[in-house]
Formats: C-alpha cells, sequence, structure tokens
C-alpha cells in the first residue's frame, strides 16, 4: 500500500473514532504487533537496502505522525471526559438546604434552669429528692400530723405502706438538713403529684422549686432580700415584691410573695388580672417543730424555707393560659420558646 494513503488511512481512523475506546482500537489496528503499519515496517527486512532506508524512513515519518495524532486525540478524549464529568457533579451551593427541625428545650426545663441559676449565683446548691416519698417526709417531718386539716391542701397519690407521690418538694428540705448541719443554702427542684382534676390552670403532675436557708441567725430579712433578689434577676431590674401573710404548717410566720406586674408594671392588665401584682411564691421561716425533727435547736439555728410552682411562673412569663400545654408535647407550641 502506498505510504500516502496509509497515512491518511490513519488519520481518517483517528479522526473517526468516537472515543477512547475507539480510539484505542485504531491504535491497536495499525501500530499494534499485528497492526498494519508494524507489518509493513516489518517486511523492510525484504527490500533491498536502498529502497528499505527510503522506505524505512517514510514509514517512520507515518509511524510517528500517527502516534503525536493518537495522544493528542487521548488528550482531547480525557478533557471531554473530565468535563462532562465536572458538569454532572455541578453543585449549586446557593440552593437552599435542607432544613432540619431544631429541638428546642421545653419552657419548663428552660425556666427550672434559669431560676437555678439565680439561686446557685447567690451561692445555693441543688439538691434532689425522691418522687416516691414516705409520708412521715412528705407530712409529719413537716410539721403536718396524721389528722392535721391542712393534709387536705396536699391531697396525694397514696401507693401503701406509708409511701405517695410527693405533693411538693419540701420533704426534701428534712432530707437534706438530716444528713447534713448548717450552714445550708439548698434549692431543690422536681416533679410533684397531686389528686387534682385536669384543667387550665390544674395538672395532676407538676412541677416546683424549693429553696431553704438555715443558719445562725438567719432572719425574715434575709428571706426578703434573697428573694427580692432573685425576682429582680428572674423578672427584670426594678422589680417591686410584696409579702403577704399566709399560712403553712412548716413555717411561721409564713407569706406569699408577689411581684409587681412585668406586663403592666402594676397597672392591671389580664396577666395580673387587673391586680397589679403576681403572687409567684410561698416562704417563711422554717418552724421550729421541722428544725426539731432533725435535731436542729431552734434556739441555736434559724432559717427561711420558699416554694413556688414552675409551670405557674412559666405560665405568667411567656402568657400561657393553660397549664395542659405543657404536657401535650404539641409541637407547634414547643417551637416557640
Ligand atoms: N410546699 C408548699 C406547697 O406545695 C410551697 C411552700 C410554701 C414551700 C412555703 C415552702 C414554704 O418551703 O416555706 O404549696
Amino acid at each position: 500500500m502506498e505510504n500516502s494513503s496509509l497515512e491518511k488511512m490513519i488519520e481518517e481512523a483517528i479522526s473517526g473514532a468516537p472515543d477512547l475506546k475507539a480510539l484505542e482500537e485504531v491504535r491497536i489496528r495499525f501500530l499494534g504487533k499485528k497492526g498494519e503499519l508494524t507489518q509493513q515496517l516489518r517486511n523492510l527486512g525484504n527490500l533491498p537496502p536502498e529502497a528499505r532506508r527510503d522506505e524505512g524512513q517514510k514509514l517512520n515519518l507515518v509511524k510517528e505522525r500517527a502516534e503525536s495524532l493518537l495522544a493528542g486525540r487521548s488528550e482531547e478524549f480525557k478533557k471531554q471526559e473530565v468535563e462532562a464529568r465536572l458538569e454532572k457533579e455541578r453543585l449549586d451551593v446557593t440552593l437552599p438546604g435542607v432544613r432540619f427541625a431544631a429541638g428546642k428545650i421545653h419552657p419548663i426545663t428552660r425556666i427550672t434552669r434559669e431560676i437555678k441559676n439565680v439561686f446557685v449565683g447567690m451561692g445555693f446548691e441543688v439538691a434532689e429528692g425522691p418522687e416516691v416519698e414516705s409520708e412521715y417526709y412528705n407530712f409529719e417531718a413537716l410539721n403536718i400530723p396524721p389528722d392535721h386539716p391542712s393534709r387536705e391542701m396536699w391531697d396525694s397519690f397514696y401507693l401503701g405502706d406509708g409511701l405517695l407521690l410527693r405533693s411538693h418538694t419540701s420533704p426534701v428540705q428534712v432530707r437534706v438538713m438530716e444528713k447534713r448541719r448548717p450552714p445550708l443554702r439548698v434549692i431543690v427542684p422536681g416533679r410533684c403529684y397531686r389528686r387534682d382534676a385536669v384543667d387550665a390552670s390544674h395538672s395532676w403532675m407538676f412541677h416546683q422549686i424549693e429553696g431553704f436557708m438555715v443558719d445562725r441567725k438567719v432572719t425574715f430579712s434575709d428571706l426578703k432580700g434573697v428573694l427580692s433578689a432573685f425576682a429582680e434577676r428572674m423578672f427584670g431590674d426594678g422589680r417591686k415584691t410584696s409579702f403577704n401573710p399566709s399560712y403553712f404548717p412548716f413555717t411561721e410566720p409564713s407569706a406569699e410573695m408577689a411581684i409587681d406586674c412585668f406586663v403592666c408594671s402594676g397597672k392591671g392588665c389580664s396577666v395580673c388580672k387587673q391586680s397589679g401584682w403576681i403572687e409567684i411564691l410561698g416562704a417563711g421561716m422554717i418552724h421550729p417543730a421541722v428544725l426539731q425533727a432533725v435535731g436542729y435547736d431552734p434556739e441555736e439555728f434559724s432559717g427561711f424555707a420558699f416554694g413556688m410552682g414552675i409551670e405557674r411562673i412559666a405560665m405568667k412569663k411567656y402568657g400561657i393560659n393553660d397549664i395542659r400545654l405543657f404536657f401535650e408535647n404539641d409541637v407547634r407550641f414547643l417551637k416557640q420558646f
């Protein structure tokens, strides 16, 4: 075959190869071990020396050209392949991402943490006690004897054998004092249970934070100072407090503390029920009988205690009008906090 026509054939085959694989076939067809060009180079030996040189030179030129064409084409295919892949895997980083629903802290947990932080900042430590409690700690040790009418304030779920679901967090006062000696500054968050019919403001399970401080010479002024500081940190600077006489068997004297309404600043609105004040906790000086029950001498030690309902505070703070919302786990409600 004429060299020029062989060269042309090779060129056409190379430019006609649609992809890398076809190109490789072209290479094998002409330059492979049994390739057409290889054959011809091999046949050179049969030519007379003169012709061999000329023919050899020409064939080698064809071979070089074929090799460089193949290399060029192969480069192009590889480039195209990379470009195609880049195009296919193109990522639009400006597309909005897939949104994951973010979890939130439950409002009760949040308020509990806020209250804890305020008291921890004033040197209080955090303690916990059992939800299944004995009648002794829930009542007797808190100066509420078996037939005392005030037990009705804490009608509970009785489990038999002198056990019940605790109706308040006050028993933990006794448990801590029994084990330790003053000075004590402790707060006790936790769940409580009462046999209340469920409605917008009652739930058979709810949360309280109890607190108490016992030392030599703790007075009602300390109670007012600590709880007024708490009211300001929790509900805003300049918050006013009002202490009104009340009754709890385990404190004497006893008081209810109210703060001026943080929504209307005392003018009267729906949150404070037009009174200008919001009651947030019960408190008092720990009754000598309670101190005696844990082996403290009431002549040597005195202390104050307080207890507040967390749901109640959360409801006031967030303007929630139904306690049941806290426990229904409706995501539309929980998402708001
Ligand atoms: N334990 C009371 C209740 O559940 C709340 C309370 C009132 C706790 C006065 C106290 C206190 O420590 O001094 O209603």
